[in-house]
């Protein structure tokens, strides 16, 4: 024997699937489990009638014994038809609420999982597990196990009636089922391969799709048609094979147990037979009639149940593989001090250092203050590391050296959910749902009135599109919106929500330089306490912030006001001079 059927973290993980998932609705299994037991009794009874049946006609009866045993008959199958019922509408409850629960908790628990996770894992890997994973899991223990109890119930009875009708007979099952365990075992470790790489070409190709609708235009405008038909079908091809290998693996159990059944048919039928006719035995010929009706009733329930077990070791994968969502290292969730926002809140880096999980620094001693109240602006060329130091400040991840503060305060002392909720950020990945213009910006403060939301599109320069569009939704991810709109979607969501802390990291890369300045006209106009970040590529729109930071590869390399570093005429005042000669930026 290769390698056990069940290793200690197979039978973990059922453990703990059964008493998450199953145990709390303990009587319902039970009823189920009852209802089983009848259905079996319902069957060994049937052979009892049925050879009393045989009696009375080989031994010329009467007809009132014949109509006794029918009526009984068919009240016992009307029983049976209640549990053929009954069991699999709860075995269905049972199976959804644990695919439904199993979800919550995958989600639950995903929100808080670390941001270097999502950083390294595609969305179809998330999608697999939560859509595909749970849902064939939750099926199988639902319905799967159900049935299979059933058909070992149905095994149980049957076979233990007709041990008690004829051990000897019976006794040539030992010959077959030897036979079934092996070709079992040997299936299971096949099936166990075959199904982790199953899981795997799946979630690929999810990704690939996830990916394919999301960048449609692209594709379109750039005729990547022919790539991208060939990157999703060589995906499909890889599940197509990998399907029909799986279900081959499965397939092999039918004939061997078909096999075994004939041999133990033929065995009863000739040797018993064999002994009826040299009159020797207990069994006369309704006795060996009713035996064989015994044994194909056993058939199905047999082959049933060796298909079982060989499904059990694919969702033993699909187990291990949902659970290891549960096991992401999640963010620290520990009790401490709040963050107190009753003043502006004043941020500052003292000699931080950086490195992504990947283990190459980006960010090097970096020392700044952001002052409380005002506007801070860092500036740098693409990848020099802006997006990283406020991905620090919401601690997304956590720096490597030296010491972030918040109010005076180190930030891994603070609650996350304080300090985040003390934070606004406009970004690139901006969120939009298929709503409309008014309900998308609402999202950002469910409970603001219609004329604050009116207020907040105005100073983000929105206004006009929203009372054009109306309740026109806006499409999947905002496809209907140009990238301009949906970054003032987002500008107006800031002005709305008002924050302790806003950050806008390019936040207005996308818009004309006179939409651009109207709002930056709002945002200064506003006499506010709210501590302001901004990261731009465009120079102009951030002359009146309090602060400037340049950073290059990483380091602040330079800080002032505007007028301090065109006057120190150093990286910022030739970025800020090569701009002003070639103003191009257009809305896109
Ligand atoms: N999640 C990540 N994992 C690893 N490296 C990253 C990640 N995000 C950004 N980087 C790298 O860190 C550097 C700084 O990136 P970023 O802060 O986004 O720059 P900026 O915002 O200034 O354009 C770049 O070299 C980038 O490739
Ligand atoms: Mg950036």
């Amino acid at each position: 024997m290769k390698s056990k059927l069940f290793s200690q973290d197979d039978v973990r993980n059922l453990a703990w699937f059964f008493k998450r998932y199953l145990s709390p609705h303990g009587w319902q299994l039970v009823l189920i489990f009852l209802l089983i037991v009848v259905q079996g009794v319902v069957y060994q009874q049937f052979l009892v009638l049925t050879e009393e049946g045989l009696r009375v006609i080989f031994d010329k009866g009467s007809v009132a014994e014949l109509v006794r045993i029918c009526a009984i008959t068919l009240g016992i199958f009307l029983f049976r038809a209640l549990g053929s019922y009954l069991i699999p509408v709860n075995s269905a409850k049972i199976a959804n609420r644990a695919i439904f629960e199993l979800r919550r908790d995958m989600t639950e628990h995903l929100v808080r999982v670390k941001q270097s996770y999502f950083d390294a894992t595609p969305a179809g890997e998330i999608i697999l597990r939560l859509v595909n994973q749970a849902q064939a899991l939750g099926g199988f223990v639902g319905q799967g196990t159900v049935n299979a109890m059933r058909d070992l119930i149905t095994i149980l009875v049957v076979s233990g009636y007709l041990v008690y009708k004829s051990a000897f007979m019976f006794a040539f099952a030992l010959i077959v089922i030897p036979l079934i365990a092996i070709a079992i075992n040997v299936t299971s470790q096949k099936i166990k391969q075959i199904q982790s790489k199953n899981e795997a070409a799946t979630g690929d190709y999810l990704t690939s799709i996830d990916e394919m609708a999301f960048g449609m235009r692209t594709i379109k405008l750039s005729s990547q048609e022919s790539s991208e038909i060939n990157r999703l079908n060589s995906s499909a091809y890889s599940l197509r094979g990998l399907a029909i290998r799986l279900q081959k693996a499965n397939a092999i159990m039918l004939p061997i147990i078909d096999l075994a059944s004939a041999m133990f048919f033929i065995l009863v039928i000739g040797v018993g037979g064999y002994i009826a006719l040299q009159g020797a035995g207990n069994l006369d010929g309704a006795g060996i009639i009713s035996f064989l009706l015994g044994l194909v009733i056993l058939f199905d329930p047999a082959k049933n149940l060796g298909s079982f077990f060989v499904r059990i070791q694919s969702n033993l994968i699909l187990l291990k593989s949902v659970r290891t969502i549960l096991y992401l290292e999640a963010e620290d969730s520990s009790t401490k001090t709040d963050l107190d926002v009753s003043t502006p809140v004043t941020m500052s880096f003292d000699h931080v250092n950086f490195a992504y999980s990947d283990g190459t620094q980006v960010i090097h001693d970096v020392t700044l203050n952001i002052a409380g109240g005002k506007t801070t602006a860092i500036v740098g060329a693409t990848g020099s590391g802006k997006s990283t130091i406020l991905a620090l400040i919401g601690r997304l991840y956590n720096h490597t050296s030296g010491t972030i503060m918040a109010n005076g305060i180190a930030i891994q002392d603070l609650t996350l959910a304080s300090l985040r909720s003390a934070i606004n950020i406009v970004a690139q990945d901006i969120v939009i749902f298929n709503k409309s213009i008014y309900d998308n910006i609402a999202y950002a403060k469910p409970d603001a009135t219609k004329d604050e939301i009116l207020a907040a599109a105005d100073k983000a320069q929105i206004l006009d599109v929203l009372q054009s569009r109306g309740d026109a939704p806006v499409g999947p991810k905002g496809a209907h919106l140009s990238g301009g709109q949906k970054q003032r979607i987002a500008i107006a969501r800031a002005f709305l929500k008002d924050t302790p802390i806003l950050i806008l990291d390019e936040a207005t890369s996308a818009l004309d330089p006179v939409t651009e300045a109207l709002i930056n006209d709002a945002f200064f106009a506003e006499n506010s306490t709210q501590t302001r970040i901004v990261v731009t590529h465009k120079l102009a729109s951030i002359t009146r912030a309090d602060m400037i930071y340049v950073v290059d590869a990483g380091r602040v390399v330079e800080q002032g006001t505007h007028a301090d570093l065109l006057g120190r005429g150093g990286l910022y005042a030739a970025m800020f001079h090569t701009q002003s000669e070639s103003n191009t930026s257009q809305e896109t």
